[in-house]
């Protein structure tokens, strides 16, 4: 005789928190997220960031204290980008070891020591007055191989500077191998790279923007960063920084993403961040600071939704915020 009734009933492992708690595929964890900060050289008091909710530009001191708050919180690593007080157009301050980077990576792994992971964003365009990622050809386009030898001197810099993790964002073909060498033949063969291999020309990068004072002064970023409708091309960026020596690969945005983390994932044996842009998090401050969705939910389910889809690590904006929650 046949069953009256369903026999397989998956609604049971859903029945109560503690079931479901035990059944859950996907888990965050404070040690799995990565904050990402900014450091304006020059300013008095922090600076709240108008399209980023919550996120500051810190002063020199008020990040100390930030960094120090979010390692108590427990998260896995901060990633430092700096604002410096004067911009030209071969980004002097991003290699200067008294630039504004430099000086908070000293602050930071003077303060924190090896108690988190410390690691900076290497690109041009927040020290450039044209806020392009490179260095720029006569004609207003920019020059990949002179760019090459600016980003590698940054990254000696950040690494002298006590960065343990140094994050390549410009897109430049044949950047990892260039840092790789220029740390090796400083001595840096400890500093570990971060590579920004699948980093889309995304629209969700505009609250970043104000927070960083990058927006390019002309143009955009499309012949660098990649395409939105390539999936292949982000399994051939990965595998290329590989072989030129990344330790870690990211993919950039993360929730519209997903399916590029899922396939990088699958794809290489090394850990798989993801970066949840600022867009990203706006657009859930925003929908929540007008009673849209609810906001802590948003926040866990979109994070959980990039863990799920294979990310190991993500940087996110809620980074400390999450750490607390979770430990509540
Ligand atoms: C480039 C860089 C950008 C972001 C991180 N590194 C901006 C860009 O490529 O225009 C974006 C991060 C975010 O939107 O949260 N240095």
């Amino acid at each position: 005789m046949t069953a009256r009734f369903p026999v397989a009933r998956p609604r049971r492992l859903r029945r109560t928190p503690a079931l479901r708690r035990m059944v859950a595929q996907t888990r965050l964890s404070p040690a799995d997220l990565v904050l990402p900060m900014f450091v304006k050289e020059g300013i008095g008091e922090p600076h709240p960031i108008p399209s980023m909710p919550g996120v500051h530009q810190h002063t020199r001191e008020s990040l100390r204290k930030a960094a120090h708050d979010a390692v108590e919180a427990g998260v896995g690593g901060l990633l430092l980008f700096g604002v410096p007080a004067v911009k030209d157009g071969v980004g002097s301050a991003g290699d200067d070891p008294d630039g504004v980077v430099q000086t908070a990576l000293r602050d930071l792994s003077s303060d924190l020591g090896d108690a988190t992971v410390i690691m900076s964003d290497l690109c041009m365009d927040e020290f450039t007055d044209h806020g392009h990622c490179g260095i720029l050809t006569g004609t207003g386009e920019i020059d990949n191989d002179a760019t090459l030898e600016r980003y590698a001197s940054i990254a000696v810099a950040q690494a002298a500077a006590g960065a343990a993790v140094v994050a390549p964002s410009g897109m430049m073909d044949g950047q990892v191998g260039a840092i790789r060498t220029a740390l090796d033949g400083a001595g840096h063969h400890d500093v570990a790279i971060l590579a920004y291999s699948a980093k889309y020309s995304s629209a969700y990068y505009g609250p970043f923007r104000d927070a960083a004072e990058c927006a390019p002064q002309f143009g955009d970023r499309a012949s660098h960063q990649q395409d939105p409708a390539n999936a292949e091309e982000a399994l051939l960026e990965v595998r290329m920084d590989l072989d030129e020596g990344a330790d870690m690969v990211m993919v950039k945005p993360a929730g519209p993403y997903l399916d590029i983390i899922r396939r990088v994932r699958d794809d290489v044996r090394v850990p798989v961040a993801a970066y949840q842009v600022s867009g990203e998090y706006s657009m859930i401050e925003a929908a929540a600071a007008n009673g849209w969705v609810d906001r802590e939910r948003a926040i866990l389910e979109s994070l959980t939704a990039i863990r799920r889809a294979g990310a190991d690590i993500v940087l996110t904006y809620w980074a400390a915020d999450v750490a607390r929650t979770l430990s509540r």
